[in-house]
């Protein structure tokens, strides 16, 4: 709801109030974001009171000899008149002049949210959100420019954005244009982002804003893996489930921009945007420029309170079209199992081995097209290999089909190898500086999508290669970062203007693909995570999240992606052990576990398995098709986490060796919970999985399922128990392992929720040397269990 108390602005959301007021000078002072508060008219005790100048601070003008820009929350600063702190706005007038002074001119409230032009945007289809837009203009320069704020109340978010409008008859030149600004008072804050690398996406980075400011930032042409665009503030004393927190992204997929700024009096100013390093915009007369729509949202429960608003917010305003509110299909994707080395009868094989095991979608991954028997080349072209698929696509696919899989294939539309009949025919349709020596990624450069006919080439290509065979999946990957950054369509002038062209043209072809096959199921990609963010939610319903498929490194990842992320948008597979990535041996329970928690796929070599591994991968799957509902809609928490495992202190102290997850059904009648450890913790006989979110006041059942484990995971102890001696890994160790299994511990308990939750449930003890039966938990490093809760009905205590 938006609502104008007389000079002040009030947006106000299920549990939140956001406010701002217009000053004397006609300036927007920021009053108030966080829990909800009811506002008298005048704001009084809410606005900031200034009786004097400070000293060595700018008076704003005559009339205003108290007022200073510089000490006082903005809604947004223009550079140049006293607020030396991060700028919203930074322009080059036609006469030179950097200062820009804005001033409220007038408001207008719209009960919808609109579309923003030309790129991604939240949108709303159930008639909740309304829109306020504020037009200011510049006191010196014709021009306009509009604050854009949309209201989820259900929610709690805020997405703002600005269009800026040049009613001059001359240029002007954006050097920067943010898309939020908060202001907020001194207080202990601290700031969270994510940063990371190719295949360790999302390592969490807790820093205390005390002086100077803090980035959080990507100059590589792409969202990044380097750091995600997802950002946090929070209050110092502010736990999983208690305390302000506030949580902010940005639609978009580019550079990108966030700095959290202490000023000299202490107070706090969040900006976030396109990255202005790199960018400078000639904006025409009479021409506009909208800036990415961002996202935030505030909880006074914690971390866990701030996620659910980003989860609920993306899922219903974020994603979109047809699967937007389907369970996603299990997947067995060839890339680990095959990388290159694909040809139609070994893709069977693997699809007709998932097929048994009760896959449901068959993906060939990379390797299907012309000579593509390697990175180096064929990126463009998007023919069949006649060697690999002498039928082509559809051939395969109808085969796939008859096995009773769908069939989905993988792309990677943006770029072009220089070995490719596409760069021989068009050498300037790559993103290059003619003349000048190019550097290269993955042997790849990307195309220029600034151009139209690039991206009309793309999309022809695309669309004819989705056309050619029942595909029902796709995954769109992108490989490389920007580098020479340079379009041959575009004045000397205007370079500044091509990474964010590039992503203009690069959403059109995905907005475009993506109406014309709506059935197709979209997977984004980018070497893993490296273009994880709202701007590709907003056409690919989920993203492949890492490319690493190390279950502890995956447990670690996806549970920081969870912070701004639902887990239903999270793609996540189980693979070989030791690890293709890191070499790693995890239990296949495990890896199990932590991908179920996500979108579950496979990339496993099927065929090479033996049965012990196939009926468990069989009964994993079986399992997962029948909870599969509550893992996708469900609602996540997290619960304890590691800590550094070189912090051994903590090891010793029985703590930060846990990692807990749980989803929970929006009834609460269903739960499923994860305990995960790192190391062994040797003769620790009690351990607790704590769950939460469930219905304090209902009963329950809380069980696990009947596993069943390898005596070859005992070693040579099997020699304590057996009359004769049995060398480890002999044919007699294998026969006897095939013959027998030990029984996993059962855990069987009825107790309220109140009682699971706060009390935590004591587990049965993990093996310890001194003896082991199905009363012991077996339970290695990285060892993990999954745990089923469901409401028990009355009279239903067989359950
Ligand atoms: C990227 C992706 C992988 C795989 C390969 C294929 O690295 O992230 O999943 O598709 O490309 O080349």
């Amino acid at each position: 709801m938006i609502k104008k108390l007389g000079n002040t602005f009030v947006l106000e959301t299920k549990k939140t109030t956001y406010a701002f007021q217009v000053t004397e000078t006609k300036h927007l002072a920021h009053l108030y974001y966080g829990r909800k508060i009811r506002l008298s008219e005048d704001a009084a005790g809410v606005k900031e009171v200034h009786i004097f100048q400070p000293g060595n601070g700018i008076s704003y003008d005559k009339e205003h000899q108290n007022f200073t820009l510089d000490d006082l929350k903005l809604e947004m600063s223009s550079y140049g008149k006293g607020d030396a702190r991060e700028p919203f706005i930074c322009l080059t007038h036609e006469d030179g002049s950097v200062t820009s002074d804005f001033l409220y001119e007038k408001y207008e409230i719209k009960e919808n949210k609109e579309e923003i032009c030309g790129m991604p945007s939240s949108y709303d289809d159930e008639g909740n959100a309304s829109t306020l837009l504020i037009t200011l203009k510049d006191k010196a320069y014709d021009l306009t420019l509009v604050l854009k704020y949309s209201v989820y109340p259900e929610e709690n978010v805020i997405t703002r954005s600005a269009e800026l409008i040049n009613d001059s008859e001359n240029t002007v030149k954006i050097r920067r244009i943010m898309s939020n600004q908060l202001d907020l008072d001194a207080g202990d804050f601290d700031f969270t982002n994510f940063t990371g690398a190719w295949t360790r996406e999302m390592k969490k980075s807790v820093m205390p804003l005390k002086a100077g400011k803090i980035v959080n930032s990507t100059y590589v042409g792409v969202s990044s893996n380097r750091a995600n665009p997802f950002t946090m503030i929070s209050r110092r004393n502010a736990t999983e489930d208690f305390g302000d927190v506030y949580g902010f992204n940005l639609i978009y997929s580019g550079n990108h921009y966030s700095a959290a700024e202490v000023s000299p009096y202490g107070k706090i100013r969040f900006v976030s945007g396109i990255n202005p390093e790199g960018f400078e915009w000639t904006l025409d007369k009479k021409d506009t420029f909208q800036t990415p729509e961002a996202v935030m949202t505030y909880s006074a429960e914690g971390f866990t309170g701030m996620s659910h608003n980003m989860h609920r917010f993306v899922r219903k305003h974020i994603v979109r079209g047809q699967w937007r509110d389907k369970v996603r299909p299990i997947l067995l994707n060839s890339w680990e199992a095959c990388y290159f080395d694909i040809s139609e009868s070994k893709l069977l094989r693997l699809a007709k081995a998932g097929k048994e095991e009760g896959i449901e979608l068959f993906v060939m991954d990379d390797g299907w097209f012309k000579g593509r028997n390697d990175d180096k080349r064929a990126l463009g072209d998007w023919e069949p290999d006649p060697k690999k698929l002498p039928g082509g696509l559809k051939s395969l696919c109808d085969k796939v089909k008859r096995l009773g899989l769908d069939f989905g294939i993988w792309v990677e539309p943006e770029m072009i190898n220089e070995d490719s009949d596409l760069f021989r025919a068009h050498p300037d349709w790559s993103l290059s500086i003619p003349g000048k020596d190019h550097s290269e990624g993955r042997n790849e450069r990307f195309l220029d999508l600034t151009r139209t006919e690039v991206q009309d080439y793309i999309i022809e290509k695309m669309s004819k290669v989705f056309d050619s065979a029942d595909i029902s999946y796709v995954k769109w990957d992108m490989n490389r970062n920007m580098s020479d950054v340079y379009s041959a369509s575009l004045d000397k002038e205007r370079q500044g203007e091509v990474a964010h062209r590039y992503m203009l043209g690069m959403y059109r072809v995905m907005k475009t693909l993506t109406e014309k096959f709506p059935q197709i199921l979209f997977e984004g990609c980018a070497a893993g995570g490296d273009r994880f963010d709202l701007g590709i939610l907003s056409y690919f319903p989920q993203i492949w999240a890492s490319d690493d498929t190390d279950a502890f490194v995956r447990s670690e990842v996806e549970t920081n992606y969870s912070y701004g992320y639902p887990m239903s948008v999270i793609s996540s597979h189980v693979s070989a052990t030791p690890n293709h990535q890191t070499l790693r041996r995890t239990p296949l329970e495990t890896r199990f576990n932590v991908a179920a928690f996500g979108v579950l796929g496979y990339e496993y070599n099927f065929p090479d398995l033996y049965a012990d591994e196939l009926n468990q991968i069989k009964a994993d799957i079986e399992f997962y098709k029948q909870w599969r509902e509550l893992f996708f809609f469900g609602d996540f928490y997290r619960g304890r986490k590691y800590q550094d495992a070189s912090d051994i202190t903590a090891l010793a102290n029985f703590t930060g060796n846990e990692l807990e997850w749980t989803v929970v059904s929006p009834d609460k009648k269903k739960a499923a919970g994860m305990l995960m450890q790192m190391l062994v913790h040797p003769n620790s006989e009690t351990a607790i999985f704590t769950p939460k979110g469930l219905d304090p006041d209902k009963d329950y059942h809380f069980y696990n399922r009947a596993l069943k484990y390898n005596i070859k995971d005992f070693g040579s102890l099997i020699n304590a128990v057996s009359p004769v001696h049995v060398r480890p890994d002999s044919f007699a160790h294998n026969m006897l392992a095939k013959k027998f299994h030990m029984d996993g511990e059962l855990e069987d308990i009825k107790s309220s929720g109140s009682a699971l939750m706060y009390a935590g449930v004591h587990l049965k003890p993990s093996f310890a040397s001194v003896g082991y039966n199905n009363d012991v938990r077996y339970y290695p490093d990285f060892g993990s269990r999954i745990y089923l809760v469901e409401e028990l009905d009355n009279g239903d205590e067989e359950k």
